[in-house]
């Protein structure tokens, strides 16, 4: 193998070494944002227009069965401060931060959702058992990350639909 074939060998394992890890360790990269295509979303106007704003937080029950919750996560605490899903049911959740990096995790489940700014996070969750989490941040973002938790409710899959869309969406108006 002559050196020009060596090299080109050795940068393609690299640039194949590199995508993984990048996925791995869950950094950013824009560019491969932009190629995922439309999950960018402005941090300063989160609450003035698009998907986030106020009353469209909060969990949504889609024709198809599933539902939707929508979040942010800002210094310190999620909003919906408690949320409300049905268990057995695929949750599709779109988050985003309105400042620092942070992870959306739930105590004693596997889950955990990187949040970054000006982007929307995708994950399918599914819990199959109704019960009580606490929503944990797991991504020091500053003096209050401690502190930063709110809650899951999960209730039963047929209580779900007789509750008002104010209590689907958060649990606080129970
Ligand atoms: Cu948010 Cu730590």
């Amino acid at each position: 193998m002559n050196w020009r074939k060596l090299r080109i060998f050795l940068a393609t394992v690299l640039v194949l070494c590199v995508i993984p890890a990048t996925r791995y360790y869950q950094i950013d990269v824009p560019v491969l944002r932009y190629l995922r295509g439309s999950s960018h979303v402005d941090r300063l106007s989160l609450h003035l227009s698009g998907e986030f704003v106020e009353n469209n937080l909060g969990t949504q029950q889609n024709a198809d069965g599933s539902v939707t919750v929508r979040m942010i996560a800002q210094q310190y605490l999620f909003v919906p401060h408690c949320i409300l899903l049905p268990a057995g049911v695929t949750v599709h959740l779109r988050i985003t931060s309105a400042d620092a990096v942070h992870s959306l995790t739930f105590e004693g489940t596997e889950h955990a959702v990187k949040v970054l700014p000006d982007t929307i996070s995708r994950a399918e969750l599914l819990f199959s058992r109704p019960g009580q989490y606490k929503t944990v941040c797991r991504e020091f973002c500053g003096a209050g990350h401690y502190a930063m938790r709110s809650e899951l409710k999960v209730v039963p899959r047929d209580q779900f639909p007789a509750l008002r869309p104010e209590e689907r969406g958060n649990c606080a108006a129970q």
